[in-house]
């Protein structure tokens, strides 16, 4: 199968997500494309499958890259199987108002672009620190030290879970 792996990444989580994805699309044989969304401009959609598209979320909204794809390319998507993942740090909790959120978000970008994902997961993301400009910092670091008292807020940490992802593409390609 011949799949695009789209992605929308601010501090680079989300390109670290979709490569490793791609990887192993094609370990699994398959062709896939990994490409930002924001380079994804005339791109023929015809040559594909599937896709993947990756975003993450910045204070409620995914970025403007997937949102215009997701626009351009509503009639392609929405015919297609297409995986949304979704990546954030609520997802790295268990805190139910914030699962509702995300849910909220992305039922508001699916009614801002006219495209509803077949399938979303939600993948946790990473807090970056060492990416951060100053104000970034400081109000990621009152998020996490609530979050995860665990952490150390100077050092950059990682919440994805690898393993379900692998079993959540896995399913998808299967179904
Ligand atoms: C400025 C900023 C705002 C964020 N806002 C949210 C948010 O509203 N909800 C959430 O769950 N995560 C939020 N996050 C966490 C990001 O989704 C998470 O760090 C993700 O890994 C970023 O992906 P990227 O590295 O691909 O940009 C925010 C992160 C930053 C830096």
């Amino acid at each position: 199968m011949k799949l695009l792996v789209g992605y929308a990444s601010t501090q680079g989580q989300t390109r670290k997500i979709a490569r490793h994805v791609a990887d192993l699309l094609a370990d699994r044989g398959h062709a896939a494309e990994l490409m930002a969304l924001e380079e994804a401009e005339g791109l023929e959609m015809a040559r594909f499958d599937r896709a993947v598209l990756a975003a993450s979320v910045h204070i409620g909204h995914y970025q403007a890259s997937l949102v215009n794809f997701a626009e351009t390319e509503r009639a392609w998507l929405n015919a297609h199987p297409v995986l949304f993942l979704s990546v954030s740090l609520a997802a790295a909790g268990h805190d139910a108002e914030e699962w509702r959120a995300l849910d909220g978000i992305a039922a508001d970008m699916a009614e801002a672009t006219g495209w509803t994902p077949s399938q979303v997961v939600h993948v946790a993301g990473a807090y970056a620190p060492s990416r951060y400009d100053v104000f970034t910092r400081f109000t990621l670091r009152r998020i996490i030290a609530a979050k995860d008292p665990e952490a150390d807020l100077s050092k950059d940490k990682e919440y994805t879970d690898w393993a379900a992802l692998d079993a959540a593409v896995a399913a998808w390609l299967a179904a």
